[in-house]
């Protein structure tokens, strides 16, 4: 069996933090009620990274730790649902600023699934054999479509980026479950404001979702939370069967960072320990797909990854993604 090596993670939060208690200066909240509901404390808030730049931060880091230069890498992924521009893609953003010159860059946008998916994709190209050195790179700053006047959904998000360098690896196991329910989409959705073009006027015809004169994200946060419940366990144990694993078998879990509850529920769901479930929640908020690559850097860099573990990358988010993605160590 083939699968992937990690040959060195990095991360990026930028420095201004801001505490339940700075929300409760802005909104009517507490840091009770964002503790006991969410389980965050903090949140890192990119006031003047743009999203190409904390994923070029990690991806440098990254590329640091797994000892190679930017010139082997081959491919370069990004995973981002608030890229800073409609085009370039953030991944030639990213290519550029650290100069992989010898890569090409595919953008990935399944919000907070995003690295499930993006280690899917590195491994199918790693095992056509036409890449050897992928460069994955998770970045977000929902800061920047976050309504700070809705209580409900501005305390939850913060800014940042992971990243890791990602090999074939002879002997290994690896394993994805992917999906998407479009028909809960309604329930999570960001809809840019419409520019009107000079040669018709009248209303936007066919919008699927309602639109904000402001851009900011809008969120059911009741029906996301159910969905979140349910995928994420199915997501695993679909990712496990194609292993002929359970998921007692898997060491460590890296969930996205969207609500303790949820990842409580899921390890519950699961038959699974917390000890196993990878939670920085406290520190970072919800950084949307970053979450769960800044839980890898952390992991890594923990040392408690041993050669054989199998580590599952699970995330949920808009679309409604959702996806698992089963690595060994
Ligand atoms: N402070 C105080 N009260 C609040 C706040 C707040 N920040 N936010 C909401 N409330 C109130 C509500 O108004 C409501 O009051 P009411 O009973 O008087 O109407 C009450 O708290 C309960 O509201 P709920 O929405 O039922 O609260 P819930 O326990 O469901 O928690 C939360 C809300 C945290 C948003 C939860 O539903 C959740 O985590 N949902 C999932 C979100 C998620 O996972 N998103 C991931 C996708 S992100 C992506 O794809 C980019």
């Amino acid at each position: 069996m083939t699968g992937l090596k990690i040959l060195g993670t990095g991360s990026y939060v930028p420095d201004f933090v801001v505490t339940n208690e700075d929300f409760a200066k802005l909104v009517d909240t507490s840091d009770e009620w964002i503790t006991t509901r969410t389980g965050m404390k903090e949140r890192h808030i990119a006031v003047h990274e743009p999203v190409w730049y904390m994923g070029a931060q990690a991806a440098k880091s990254a590329l640091e730790t797994a000892g190679i230069t930017a010139d082997q890498v081959d491919m370069v992924i990004v995973t981002s649902a608030s890229a800073d521009y409609d085009f370039p893609s953030v991944s030639n953003m990213v290519q550029n600023a650290v100069e992989a010159n010898n890569a090409f860059g595919i953008d990935i946008n399944v919000a907070c699934s995003g690295i499930a998916y993006g280690l899917d994709m590195a491994w199918r190209y790693l095992m056509t054999g036409d890449v050897d050195t992928v460069l994955l790179v998770s970045a977000e700053r929902l800061s920047q479509v976050t309504d700070y006047t809705d209580r409900a959904t501005c305390v939850l998000f913060g800014d940042g980026a992971g990243a890791s360098v990602v090999t074939r690896a002879d002997n290994k196991a690896f394993a994805s479950f992917l999906g998407s329910d479009s028909r809960g989409a309604q329930h999570m959705y960001c809809v840019p404001p419409q520019k009107p073009v000079p040669f018709e006027t009248g209303s936007f015809e066919n919008a699927m979702f309602e639109t904000n004169e402001n851009g900011f994200a809008y969120m059911n946060g009741r029906e996301v939370y159910k969905f979140a419940t349910r995928a994420m366990p199915m997501a695993v144990e679909k990712a496990c069967k194609k292993l002929g694993i359970t998921p007692p078998d898997l060491k460590w879990i890296i969930p996205h960072q969207a609500n303790l509850r949820i990842i409580e529920t899921a390890a519950k769901n699961l038959g699974l320990a917390m000890e196993k479930m990878i939670v920085n929640i406290e520190k970072y908020g919800n950084t949307s797909s970053a979450s769960m690559a800044i839980c890898l850097d952390e992991l890594f860099r923990s040392g408690k990854l041993a050669a054989g573990d199998k580590l599952c990358v699970v995330g949920f988010g808009a679309g409604l993604s959702f996806g698992a993605s089963i690595l060994e160590w």
